[in-house]
Formats: C-alpha cells, sequence, structure tokens
C-alpha cells in the first residue's frame, strides 16, 4: 500500500507511508526545508518524509513532538524532559518534575512558548498536566488533573487555544491572550461510538480538524462547535492531523497499531488527502 499525492485525493486518504508505526504522533510540516516530521512514541523514532523519501532517526525515549526552535533546529520532548535536536544531537534543556506520567503532545504557541501535556502512563488517574515552558526553560503548570493531554491548536488570529484531555471525550476552547488562558468552555464533543479526540489542528478557516481515537476518522468542526464533515479511514486508531505540502493543503494524519488487538493491513500508517482548504504556519518556539 503506497501512493503519491496525485489528483485523484480530494477528501480520500491515501497512505503516504506505510510505516506501520506503533503510536504515529505529532505530525509536523516544516515550511523552511518542505519536509514532514513525526514521531512512533513507543518506539522512540522521529520520521522525516521529504520528497517522498523517509529517513528514520533514534530519539530519547518516548519522543512524543517535534517543533521549531528560533535558534535553529528544533525543540523536542520525550519522556519528562525536553530537548533541542540539531538533527543528529539531543541536548536535554529542561525536565518537569513528575511521576508516573511522560510527555504527550506539544505544540509552540503564538505566544512563543511550548505548550507540553503530559499524561498518565496508565491512562486513567488524573495527573497530568498542561505546562508552558516559554525562553527561560522553566516549564510553568498551566493546567492540572488531566488524564491525557491532548489535541493542541489556535486561531487563526491567535486568540483562542484548542485542548483535549481525551477520556474527557470533548475539546475544550479557552480565550487566549500573551500566553494566558481565561473562559474555558467545550468547543464541541465526540458522540460516543465515536473515539475519543486526540491531536487536532485548525485551517485558515479557524476549523478544527480532530483525530478519532478509537473512531477511525477525522472530523472538521466549526468554532462555534458545528461539526461540518468527517473523512473516514481503513484503521481505527487515528491519533494526530497537521497540514503540509507546499501550500498547506495536504492533511498528513498519523495512526496507531497500539491498543488494537489485531491490527489491520492500514494499522500504524501516515496518510495523506486534500481537504479543499489550507492550514495555518505552525509556531516556532521561542519566537512571537
Ligand atoms: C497518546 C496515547 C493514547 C492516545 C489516546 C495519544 O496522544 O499518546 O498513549 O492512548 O492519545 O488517548
Ligand atoms: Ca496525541
Amino acid at each position: 500500500m503506497s501512493a503519491e499525492i496525485g489528483s485523484d485525493i480530494h477528501g480520500k486518504p491515501l497512505v503516504a507511508s506505510d510505516v506501520k508505526n506503533t503510536l504515529g504522533e505529532g505530525p509536523f510540516w516544516d515550511s523552511q526545508i518542505r519536509a514532514l516530521f513525526w514521531v512512533d512514541i513507543i518506539e522512540s523514532k522521529i520520521y522525516k518524509m521529504k520528497e517522498g523519501r523517509l529517513e528514520v532517526s533514534d530519539a530519547p525515549a518516548l519522543v512524543s513532538s517535534i517543533s521549531k526552535n528560533a535558534d535553529g533546529g528544533y525543540i523536542i520532548t520525550a519522556g519528562n524532559a525536553i530537548y533541542s535536536w540539531n538533527g543528529s544531537t539531543f541536548i536535554k534543556l529542561c525536565s518537569i518534575d513528575e511521576s508516573g506520567t511522560r510527555f504527550n503532545d506539544a505544540k509552540c504557541g503564538p505566544d512563543g512558548g511550548l505548550w507540553a501535556g503530559t499524561m498518565d502512563l496508565e491512562q486513567h488517574r488524573a495527573i497530568g498536566n498542561l505546562y508552558r515552558v516559554g525562553r527561560d526553560l522553566k516549564p510553568e503548570k498551566v493546567l492540572s488533573m488531566l488524564t491525557i493531554s491532548n489535541g493542541l491548536g489556535w486561531s487563526p488570529e491567535g486568540t483562542v487555544m484548542y485542548h483535549a484531555d481525551t477520556p474527557k471525550g470533548c475539546v475544550f476552547a479557552y480565550d487566549f491572550n500573551d500566553g494566558k488562558l481565561a473562559n474555558r468552555r467545550i468547543a464541541f464533543r465526540f458522540k460516543e461510538n465515536e473515539g475519543l479526540p486526540d491531536g487536532l489542528c485548525i485551517d485558515e478557516e479557524g476549523c478544527i480538524w480532530v483525530a478519532h481515537y478509537g473512531g477511525g476518522r477525522v472530523s472538521r468542526w466549526a468554532s462555534d462547535g458545528r461539526k461540518l464533515g468527517e473523512i473516514l479511514f481503513p484503521t481505527k486508531n487515528i491519533t494526530s492531523v497537521a497540514f503540509g505540502g507546499d501550500d498547506l493543503d495536504v492533511l498528513f494524519v498519523t495512526s496507531a497499531r497500539y491498543g488494537l488487538e489485531s491490527p489491520d493491513a492500514a494499522a500504524g500508517a501516515l496518510f495523506k488527502l486534500k481537504p479543499g482548504v489550507h492550514g495555518i504556519e505552525n509556531y516556532t518556539f521561542g519566537r512571537r
């Protein structure tokens, strides 16, 4: 199963790379070098795909996200620590004082901070937190009592932040002002038999694209909470979504074999599709 980006893929997911990830996560488009990065958290690997060529790098244990660093290179979350990475060497920058958890989804925000959440390794205790890490590299706890912190994204104007605590089954919205959160509300809620909210990203129209872990789909929601549509995938554990491609018109979607009793043929693949709308640029660590 493999296919190149073609004109026939509007709205229909194709396998971009049949990597059979155990826990594929954290897709991130680097527009400077026109490459897609993502991670396999459980296998502790970073993937890079550029013009169809795949590179796999060993990373610190339980690597969970990758973002750009204004100082050059990348910022990585892994285990309970944050590292810089220049493509070959990892340097530990700071860590958090937690036990029984690991970093999960993390992304840079419009404030130039890294917003990094943690999750319970056993996936049921509310012992996770969301941190903001600024240039001083001192993690500041912003939200607590989370079970599985997931799904970060910002509205195109940077004034609303979206976040999920997966087992709660909904995505929350916060007013976002200079790195401060206020006015938490439910942005939208998944139906019970449609899986749980995992990674998310925002398009140029301010709509929210969310991965349904256990629900085999990606859905698109308006900022007022209306569900606008969904795309079905040939495997259940869809983990995260990100726009990429030269015009940010390709939606890349990661998936997991993890959690499936007998993983189907498509499980763990990286998918892509052209949804007919463009994404917005990622933010960079240390740059406003
Ligand atoms: C986590 C997984 C978890 C999944 C669904 C992912 O972000 O990395 O460990 O099972 O969300 O909750
Ligand atoms: Ca996730």
